[in-house]
């Protein structure tokens, strides 16, 4: 019997709730599928910060790197919020020491991507065809998007050295440090590129190499590297253009690649071109580790209220399947179910204007999946 070995990481807010669904979902794919899944609960975010006072305690990061995947729900809610743009962040000048201090719900996700040295992040945006009305977008604009976006995901402005916030002249300047080696463009360039082949084969690099330096080494190391993928069609653009080319035409877009923090900004963006950023998954990819976590973040206005939506962590469980196990037929019967629910009308609260005939809470949701893939 193939075994896997899942670690699961809560979180804070609804992450608990969304990944409560993701097991009922793997207890079914175990069933049905005749696969032994075990599954090893760790604290993670807000929740460690108050057990263990440290949003990553080691026993988290241990458990992480001894699993086949990890699933991570979301972190972060007001009540740690304090610390951001708090006093605690004023003596803070070298992200390391911010890291290594795990002191905000956020640098436990961030020490965990740069521990798992998960570079690639992966968000597919793919339309619904039932969900079509649930975009605020027209139809025929967003019929067969289809599209990816590769962003960079342990380097860029998010972990450069020097940053922090100290008085010069009297007053506080704050600064990060948008930095990038070659190598570390190389490596997500080829997966995307990779990607690429496996799709439509069109690559859109996405930067600011009109005004960036660090944009305008990797226009350098990714065209360079293009040599190696000639059967893939690689643009440019700048991201102001992108974040207009998203809504004008999204169906344009097969392969993005960028850089950290355009692509934090551009998958938001991108996950309202299908109505919710309830529906959209992720992957983090490194040499060694794989983490799936839905793109939404703790939402604690809706914690709490089994009103979230659990698809987005479910299709990440789908993705971890496709991409980590090659489970290509479970990945898929996750798919058809979440699929098949909407095609019935059965909504979460997010989307709950769109064609819904039902509309059920979180728990109901994650039932409902896991009796679908056992029953089709
Ligand atoms: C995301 C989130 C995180 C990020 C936050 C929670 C640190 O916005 O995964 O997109 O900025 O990467
Ligand atoms: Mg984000």
């Amino acid at each position: 019997m193939r075994t896997y070995n899942i670690a699961i990481l809560k979180g804070d807010g609804i992450g608990v709730e969304v990944s409560n669904q993701s097991l009922k979902v793997l207890d079914s794919i175990s069933k049905k599928f005749n696969i032994d899944i075990q599954t090893q609960e760790y604290l993670v975010g807000g929740a460690a910060l108050d057990e263990c006072n440290s949003a990553l305690p080691d026993s988290t990061l241990n458990g992480c790197k001894a699993a086949d995947a990890v699933l991570f729900g979301a972190v972060g809610g007001p009540k740690w919020d304090k610390q951001i743009g708090g006093i605690s962040n004023l003596n803070v000048k070298d992200k390391d020491s911010a890291l290594s201090a795990y002191d905000t719900p956020e640098s436990g996700l961030l020490g965990l991507r740069k521990s798992l040295q998960v570079y690639a992040n992966i968000r597919p945006v793919f339309v619904f065809e039932s969900l079509i009305e649930a975009s605020t977008l027209k139809p025929n604009v967003i019929k067969d998007v289809d599209l990816v976006v590769v962003r960079e995901l342990i380097g860029g402005a998010y972990f450069g050295k020097p940053s922090g916030i100290e008085v010069r002249n009297g007053e506080r300047v704050g600064f990060n440090n948008m930095i990038y080696s070659e190598s570390e463009i190389a490596r997500i360039a080829h997966y995307a590129f990779k990607l690429s082949q496996k799709r439509r084969k069109k690559l859109c690099l996405v930067d600011k190499a009109n005004v960036l330096d660090v944009s305008k080494l990797w226009r350098q190391v990714v065209t360079e590297i293009a040599s190696q993928y000639t059967d893939v069609e690689l643009s440019y653009q700048y991201v102001d253009n992108t974040s207009m080319q998203l809504i004008r035409n999204p169906r344009d877009f097969d392969v993005i690649l960028t850089e950290n923090i355009f692509g934090d900004i551009l998958s938001d963006e991108a996950s309202q071109l299908i109505g919710s950023i309830g529906l959209l998954p992720s992957a983090s990819i490194g040499d060694s580790y794989a983490l799936y976590e839905p793109i939404h973040g703790s939402a604690p206005d809706i914690a709490g209220k089994d009103i979230a939506n659990p698809m987005a962590c479910i299709l990440s469980v789908a993705m971890m399947f496709e991409i980590s196990f090659h489970e290509i037929e479970i990945a898929k019967s996750i798919r058809d179910s979440i699929d098949n629910m909407l095609n019935h009308g059965i909504r979460s609260r997010d989307l709950a204007i769109f064609g819904a005939t039902k509309v059920i809470g979180c728990e109901e949701m994650g039932d409902l999946i896991a009796k679908m893939i056992l029953e089709q």
